[in-house]
């Protein structure tokens, strides 16, 4: 059975590696036009006002633990308070209160995408690429929805499946080391939160030391780096440049002691987007044999990595795109993603620091990710214990961004 389906693997490589970089929109023009509408939209005052409001009897996961006696938290204004003094009650009871979750790998473009992430209970995202910086800008700041933090252009090398899905631009391109520096600086110039590096195996790739030299121009300017790797070689490249966030996991096999070794030595993070292989027959374009067999390559992968002490960080690759197969959906999939971390063997209480306080500090969003006096009032409130059901992450009842409550009839 393995000797048949490995070199189909290969075969199939060019399309496991793709993800949707590009936006669905063939031109600049449209892409204006939603950036346009975004911001018409972001004047849109939300009438629920900044104001003290108590959860009583609540469970709490505060972003490291789960406290097993309720109490009561409270949101003044924006943030966390520490009294209750003069607050409206909410009972809590049967729910538990746990800090807004971070998607860490999707591609929003649109309000619409950022108010389903909301209402999903994600107060941050970490979007994978913008094509055009005014798009990109017309997310961020938007009052009461989701944080909005981007990577803008991805460092791509000519001709490359990932040039041709991005329709990179020339001025796009990484094209030698030389230049490495100056682009990374553009990108800052530009608004980029951080820097992404695509790793390919099939077809033009980019050389191991324009990976370095991006990797180390980012750090020098004090940005993380993210590198796109789906396959062990694209994984390699990743490793050896230091890299701060691998995203995906490797389709074609097993992460062994050497690549765990070397990710745990250079201190790197993984985002295993474990989503877009669970839906591997509509995303990869693969047969259910190949889909089945990656999807058990993935959660091996995740569990080798969380056996060695790897921080993982949740995201899923949710986008608009043909390429998800309109399957993977902005919010809701990131509860699939904290339920396949679970079915891969990661035990829930650490699952929920992949969505929370891991990855506010892995990208030193310090204001978030936890429940304290003082932070950012990014919560959710579901019903249930996800401690012991992951799944009860679905079961949303309240959400609030920096205090505001998202409320779906004052979407429009
Ligand atoms: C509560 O917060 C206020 C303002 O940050 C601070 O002055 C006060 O000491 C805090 N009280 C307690 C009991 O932590
Ligand atoms: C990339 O493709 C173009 C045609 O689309 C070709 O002219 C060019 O030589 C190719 N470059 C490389 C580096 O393969
Ligand atoms: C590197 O690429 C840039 C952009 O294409 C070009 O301007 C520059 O001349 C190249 N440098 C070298 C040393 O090839
Ligand atoms: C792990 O895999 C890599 C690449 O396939 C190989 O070079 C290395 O020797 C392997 N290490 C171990 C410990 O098996
Ligand atoms: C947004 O949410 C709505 C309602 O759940 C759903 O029908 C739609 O497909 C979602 N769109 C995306 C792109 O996630
Ligand atoms: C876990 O929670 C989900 C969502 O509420 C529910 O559908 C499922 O039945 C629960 N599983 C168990 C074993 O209780």
């Amino acid at each position: 059975m393995k000797r048949t389906l490995v070199p189909l693997l290969i075969a199939l490589l060019p399309l496991c590696e793709s993800c949707p970089t590009y936006s669905h929109y063939d031109r600049v023009e449209d892409e204006r036009a939603i950036a346009a509408a975004n911001l018409r939209k972001r004047e849109y005052k939300h009438d629920v006002k900044s104001r003290k409001i108590a959860i009583d009897n609540v469970y709490v996961f505060d972003g490291f633990q789960y406290h097993s006696e309720p109490t009561t938290i409270v949101i003044d204004g924006s943030v966390i308070g520490n009294d209750s003094c003069g607050a409206i009650h909410i009972d809590g009871r049967g729910g538990t209160l746990m800090p807004g979750l971070f998607e860490n790998h999707a591609h929003p473009e649109d309000i619409n995408d950022l108010k389903n992430l909301t209402a999903n209970g994600v107060t941050t995202t970490m979007c994978a690429a913008c094509q055009t910086a005014d798009l990109c800008e017309s997310l961020r700041n938007q009052p009461g929805l989701t944080s909005f933090y981007s990577s803008g252009w991805t460092a791509v090398v000519p001709n490359s499946s990932h040039a041709q899905l991005a329709r990179a631009s020339p001025q796009q391109l990484i094209t030698n080391v030389s230049m490495c520096p100056g682009w990374v600086q553009d990108r800052a110039s530009s608004g980029s939160d951080y820097i992404k590096l695509i790793a390919e195996t099939a077809g033009p790739t980019m050389s191991q030391e324009e990976h370095n030299t991006l990797v180390e121009a980012a750090h020098g300017i004090g940005l993380k780096t993210w590198t796109h790797a789906s396959t062990l070689q694209a994984y390699d490249a990743a490793i050896r440049s230091k890299s701060d966030f691998i995203q995906h996991t490797p389709t074609d096999g097993p992460l062994n002691s050497s690549f765990i070794d070397m990710i745990l030595a250079n201190g790197q993070f993984s985002t295993p987007t474990a989503t877009i292989y669970e839906f591997a027959e509509e995303t990869l374009k693969v047969n259910a044999i190949i889909a089945n067999r990656i999807r058990k390559m993935t959660l091996a992968n995740i569990k080798a990595m969380y056996d060695a002490g790897i921080p993982l960080l949740a995201g899923t690759d949710a986008s608009n795109t043909a390429y998800s197969g309109g399957v993977i959906l902005f919010g809701s999939s990131l509860h699939l993603e904290l339920e396949l971390m679970v079915r891969a063997g990661v035990p829930n209480l650490e699952v929920l620091k992949a969505a929370t306080s891991r990855p506010a500090e892995a990208y030193k969003l310090l204001d978030r990710g936890a429940i304290s006096p003082g932070l950012r009032a990014d919560l959710l409130l579901v019903n249930g214990n996800p401690l012991a059901n992951i799944s009860k992450t679905r079961e949303i009842e309240r959400v609030w961004i920096a205090g505001m409550e998202y409320q779906s009839q004052h979407e429009n």
